[in-house]
């Protein structure tokens, strides 16, 4: 893994941003999965000011979500989708029909997350994922378990990352209890990863990831190990003992 250390959380946005660009330059076809929560809106607002200014072409790009609450639709303004329209979709010239999310009002959740998994075989799996953290060390919505499925399933949300993701909602009993995600293995199975990371509540993990050197099933990140391409950036505040 690559450690990059940023002084704040304008620069570590910064940095993940123009990793992004840069690879968008490289390959306008990328294929990408994105995260929502509150880390990456810097990132993805960076990726959309890159577009104007830097007159950069991402109509060709495919853009997966990582994740998507049952059952909040595309219009929900809590929905992972509608974070990503607004933050990068609707600012550029991403095209719409290659922007891919699963359908959580399908009747058959599983069967419809088998069918996301496909769609993202289809198209080669992701040159590019950008990944944040949970403070339990979950990626996309891979809890702490003794067990992984390794493709996109259904996941059922921890009490801690229901608790932190309320501060999104009104009412913590508004948090949805569930979401389909990619597994694993789907994200494992990325070209390149980029983690980011910032501030005080996430240092115990960063920490955590870290000084790791084993695969625990109970700290999902740390199966971000076994990958060749892995760059993590974070601020300062998130780091304790990594300068
Ligand atoms: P956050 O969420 O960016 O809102 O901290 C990160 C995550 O849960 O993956």
């Amino acid at each position: 893994m690559e450690w990059i250390v940023t002084k704040d959380y304008k620069s570590m946005s910064d940095t993940a941003a123009d990793m992004i660009v840069e690879e968008i330059k490289k390959n306008q076809h990328l294929c990408i999965a994105l995260p929502t929560g509150g880390t990456p809106i810097g990132t993805l607002e960076n990726l959309a000011a890159a577009y104007n200014e830097r007159n950069l072409d991402y109509s060709k790009l495919r853009c997966f979500n990582i994740d998507e609450y049952v059952s909040l639709g595309k219009d929900h303004e809590q929905g992972y989708y509608y974070f990503l329209n607004n933050h990068l979709y609707s600012k550029t010239n991403i095209d719409l029909s290659k922007t891919y999310v699963p359908d959580v009002f399908a009747k058959d959740l599983e069967f419809e997350a088998e069918l996301y998994e496909g769609m993202i075989q289809e198209n080669g799996y992701f040159n590019l994922i950008l990944l944040g953290i949970g403070e339990d060390g979950h990626i996309g919505f891979n809890e702490p378990s003794i067990v992984h499925e390794a493709i996109c399933h259904v996941a059922d949300l921890d009490n801690s990352t229901i608790d932190a993701n309320a501060r999104f909602f009104e009412n913590k009993t508004e948090v949805p209890k569930q979401a389909i995600t990619l597994g694993i293995g789907t994200i494992l199975k990325a070209k390149k990863i980029i983690l980011i990371a910032n501030g005080k509540k996430k240092s115990d993990v960063i920490k955590k990831l870290a000084i790791t050197n084993e695969i625990d099933p109970k700290f999902p990140a740390s199966f971000l190990l076994t990958h060749p391409d892995v760059t993590i950036i974070c601020d300062k505040e998130a780091v304790s003992c990594k300068e």
